[in-house]
């Protein structure tokens, strides 16, 4: 394929990527499957200028109707020479069977590594294999159950308080997402303990992420790392107040249990007392805290997001608005027990896992080829840029049938099992796959089963969301809903 993946020469003939309208809802009720709001795709490719002005105001409007329906394409581009992929084996062999022969690529790591330091996602080589070796195993299906408890507390909280509220008040479910999830990781990271309050802590991460989130053009052109970055300078007060305060939390944790006295049975003190199971080592307090930080950047926005989308697709899906209620009904109380088992909760988690295919958290995985390789057949030259977006390939025409309608039943038994591993990439997949999946599924489950039990939700909004790809995938000024109770 001569065609390149990513920027062209050619001046494309196509406007902004408009905004595709909900047309299948009327008054809230849907006639058939739902059709959620994406960026039209481009049908030329965009030239250079244009490229750069998507990747800067939203990277999912860079993408032009070929990438939906070609397994691979290939060719110079603004970062060099790009291979996009969306071939499921092609995938594999990138992120699975030859995984030694890719690394994540210059532009993430400089993206993402001002915030989160040397923590698990950003490390590369000896580093990162020593550092997953010690932090794995406090991800185990059988710790899930214990940070599973841990979780109830901070939801039913957050859910106690939108009951109380007077009947159909609007809110922003965006922003009341990634309170609660940022509370679920407050009380399982560090038992909610934190110096100078888990709020200011809360907000400064959020100011990170608003400020950090957007791809900096000096960073694509591979500017010293010395050149100031606007972006970087606005996010850097927040940066500091969030690193500090992560500091005085490990610190005091540490000499707490120096001191032999009993601490807290969370995340934090596991990763204190974490060993590497090949020489004994452990990390060291800058590593803990890089951690921490690592697991709430990775793990807050994501799973709000995921969350977000969720109640979205389901005020516009009422069958399925009745199935998820009905199951959430028969969870009563139990919901911990139920999320957890993979039966109970069946249809609530094919939502998630079906907002997440319309609307992956991570849009786009990167890697960089160390050596020539040729991935089923896709010649990759050293150095090239390997792309493979998850938005596009669970929208992809020739993986998906009707990809993209909301139709969460294409994750239940026994239609799940034909989903091919590397065509449904949201927590990605290989060496590097996330090691916060369980934590996160376990955790999206349980909000929207406890949500439904006793709220419903309805989107608010004038027009439909714009979905945006900062650092991760989120609705554009936020989701207006109004909640009632049931
Ligand atoms: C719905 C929620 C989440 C989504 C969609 C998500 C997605 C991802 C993806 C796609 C990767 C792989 C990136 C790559 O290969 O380039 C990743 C890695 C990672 N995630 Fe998550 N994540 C979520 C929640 C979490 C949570 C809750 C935590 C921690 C508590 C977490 C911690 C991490 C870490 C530490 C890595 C790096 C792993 C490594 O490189 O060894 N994530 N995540």
């Amino acid at each position: 394929m001569s065609d390149h993946g990513l920027a062209s020469d050619r001046a494309s003939q196509h406007a902004a990527p408009a905004h595709k309208p909900d047309r299948s809802v009327r008054g809230g009720v849907s006639s058939g499957p739902f059709r959620p709001p994406a960026p039209q795709p481009h049908a030329e490719p965009l030239n250079r200028l244009q490229l750069l002005i998507a990747l800067r105001r939203n990277p999912l409007t860079i993408w032009r109707r070929a990438h939906f329906t070609e397994q691979h394409l290939a060719g110079p581009g603004l970062f060099g020479h790009g291979v996009f992929l969306a071939d499921p084996a092609a995938i594999r062999h990138v992120l699975i069977d030859n995984v030694a022969n890719y690394r994540k690529d210059d532009l993430q790591l400089r993206v993402l590594s001002p915030g989160l330091g040397d923590g698990l996602l950003t490390a590369e080589g000896e580093a990162w294999r020593r550092a997953r070796r010690i932090v794995a195993p406090l991800f185990t299906p059988r710790r899930a159950a214990t940070l599973a408890e841990a979780m109830k507390a901070p939801i039913d909280r957050h859910v106690g308080r939108l009951v109380r509220r007077r009947p159909g008040h609007g809110l922003d479910v965006s922003h009341l997402m990634t309170t609660l999830t940022f509370d679920v990781l407050a009380e399982t990271l560090f038992s909610n303990v934190i110096d100078g309050g888990a709020e200011a802590f809360g907000q400064a991460l959020t100011r990170y992420f608003e400020t950090q989130g957007r791809i900096d053009p000096l960073d694509i052109f591979n500017a010293p790392a010395w050149l100031p970055r606007i972006g970087r300078i606005m996010a850097q007060p927040a940066i500091d107040f969030f690193e500090r305060t992560v500091r005085d939390v490990v610190a005091s944790r540490t000499a707490l249990m120096a001191r032999g006295e009993t601490a807290p049975a969370d995340l934090l003190s596991a990763l204190i007392a974490a060993r590497d199971p090949d020489n004994g080592g452990g990390l060291s307090d800058t590593e803990v805290g890089a951690n921490i930080v690592t697991f709430i950047g990775a793990g807050h926005e994501t799973t709000a997001n995921v969350l977000t989308w969720a109640l979205y697709l389901l005020a516009h899906a009422p069958d399925v608005r009745e199935a998820v209620e009905a199951e959430a009904d028969a969870a009563g109380d139990d919901v911990v027990a139920a999320a957890l088992d993979g039966e109970r909760l069946a249809m609530t988690r094919a939502v998630i896992e079906e907002a997440m295919r319309l609307y992956p958290p991570v849009a786009t995985l990167t890697r960089s080829a160390i050596a020539a390789d040729e991935a089923a057949g896709v010649p990759i030259p050293a150095g090239a840029l390997v792309v493979i977006p998850p938005y596009v390939i669970h929208r992809h025409q020739l993986l998906w049938d009707q990809p993209a309608l909301f139709r969460p039943e294409r994750f239940l038994a026994p239609a799940r099992a034909g989903i091919e591993r590397c065509a449904y990439l949201p927590f990605g997949a290989g060496p590097r796959v996330c090691i916060g999946q369980q934590f996160a599924l376990t955790e999206a489950i349980m909000v929207l089963a406890s949500l439904t039990r006793r709220l419903r939700f309805a989107y608010a909004g004038s027009s439909p969301p714009e979905p945006v790809q900062r650092i991760t995938l989120r609705p554009k000024g936020g989701m207006p809903m109004l909640v009632t109770r049931r």
